[in-house]
């Protein structure tokens, strides 16, 4: 894809930190910075008029996920969503013990860890070395005081899909709840939260070239979350604020274009993504991190021996390859990713990380210019 402003041949391959806002989100956002500036609570017609632009983008975002429009909660993002289903479940049930995975999101187990300091008793389960949890590990876990199972649809930083149906079948036979945070998943994979058992889903906008800063949770009807934000009582009273009209109509739009076209999108990732494994894993001492089967259409993770993955990712950049080499999150870290060592690398193998995160505006083109300056970005960093 071609970026204006940019150097003349570039390849954006970051997809797994953000992605382009998409031209029909930005248009159907627009109005709604300058003429369609109502606050939904306003009784006045632009309060209506931003009233039924939220009641549509609920719609659609409940489609997207299989489920009820009321059952849809904007938040800020992944992050925010991820901690009100923990720290609202959790809150609200009188059980003591909380399910994990040890390569979650820090937006999950951050909030795990607080639940931990006031007295939560925190199972995280540990992955193979594909990145797997096993749902063997997850029954053992799970018993009559455990309040939520949270694992992941997708990683970010390998790509491993999850078994969440399993995982949630087993979280309910001890009626605990399951959340999943979706947000690298959430159109790019088959999931339907009916279907699927799930009680709780994390979204994020700009994972699926919707804006930044905007997400939301589905919570089953049912199920009983108490709010972290207070205030005026927006969003059925579980998350006050004055809704953000721009970034909502935009996550609607988003999700209701993803999911026009996921089916031919997802195989078209697919292909492409497998064709760039085969290509770098020709490169002299490369490796795949991640697995082969059940993987993120959008996602590939290498390692290369003697190769640190911050001076690789620099100097593809200087070729206009932008990857990166853990999540955008702990980017720039010199500290091996979590997830690095929940599947088994040391630290060094750790550190060599290179991730390739596709979008379905990726094209061949992207993939011609990864090819030609991975070969000469590896030398270039091994000398
Ligand atoms: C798996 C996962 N969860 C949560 C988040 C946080 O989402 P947001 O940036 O919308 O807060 C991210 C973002 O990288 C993510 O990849």
């Amino acid at each position: 894809m071609h970026i204006p402003g940019k150097m003349s041949r570039t390849a954006y391959l970051d997809n797994g930190s953000t992605t382009t806002v998409a031209k029909e989100v930005l248009d159907e956002m627009l109005p709604y910075f300058t003429n369609e500036y109502g606050n939904p609570s306003s009784i006045h017609t632009m309060g209506d008029n931003a009233a039924r632009a939220v009641t549509n983008a609920r719609k659609r975002v409940a489609a997207a996920a299989g489920c009820r429009p009321s059952e849809i909660i904007f938040t800020s993002g992944g992050t925010e969503a991820d901690n009100l289903a923990i720290f609202g479940a959790v809150m609200s049930s009188g059980r003591k013990k909380i399910i994990t995975s040890a390569i979650e999101h820090s937006a999950v187990l951050e909030a795990c860890g607080r639940m931990r300091e006031t007295g939560y008793k925190v199972i995280v389960l540990p992955v193979d070395g594909e990145g797997f949890v096993n749902v063997r590990d997850v029954a053992k876990a799970v018993d009559d005081d455990t309040a939520l199972v949270s694992v992941m649809a997708a990683n970010n930083v390998i790509g491993t899909m999850e078994p969440i149906a399993e995982i949630a079948e087993i979280a309910h036979r001890h009626n605990a709840l399951f959340h999943t945070d979706a947000v690298q998943a959430f159109t790019k994979a088959d999931i339907d939260v009916k279907r699927d058992c799930i009680d709780m889903m994390s979204v994020s906008g700009h994972k699926i070239h919707g804006p930044k800063g905007i997400g939301a949770l589905y919570v089953r009807t049912g199920v009983k979350i108490s709010p972290v934000m207070v205030g005026g009582g927006q969003e059925h009273g579980l998350r006050s604020s004055t809704e953000n009209i721009p970034g909502i109509v935009g996550l609607g739009k988003a999700a209701e274009l993803a999911m026009r076209t996921m089916r031919g999108d997802v195989k078209r990732m697919t292909e492409l993504r497998d064709a760039i494994i085969d290509d770098i894993l020709k490169t002299h001492g490369s490796y795949l991190n991640g697995p082969n089967e059940m993987r993120l259409c959008s996602n590939a993770h290498f390692g290369f021996g003697g190769v640190r993955g911050n001076d690789l990712v620099l100097a593809l950049s200087k070729m206009g390859v932008y990857a990166s080499s853990a999540s955008a999150c702990s980017a720039g870290s010199t500290e091996p990713s979590h997830v690095m060592t929940a599947i088994g690398r040391d630290q060094s193998e750790a550190l060599s990380s290179l991730r390739i995160s596709l979008s379905r505006y990726t094209t061949q083109d992207d993939a011609d210019l990864l090819s030609e300056s991975l070969p000469k970005a590896v030398r270039a960093v091994r000398k």
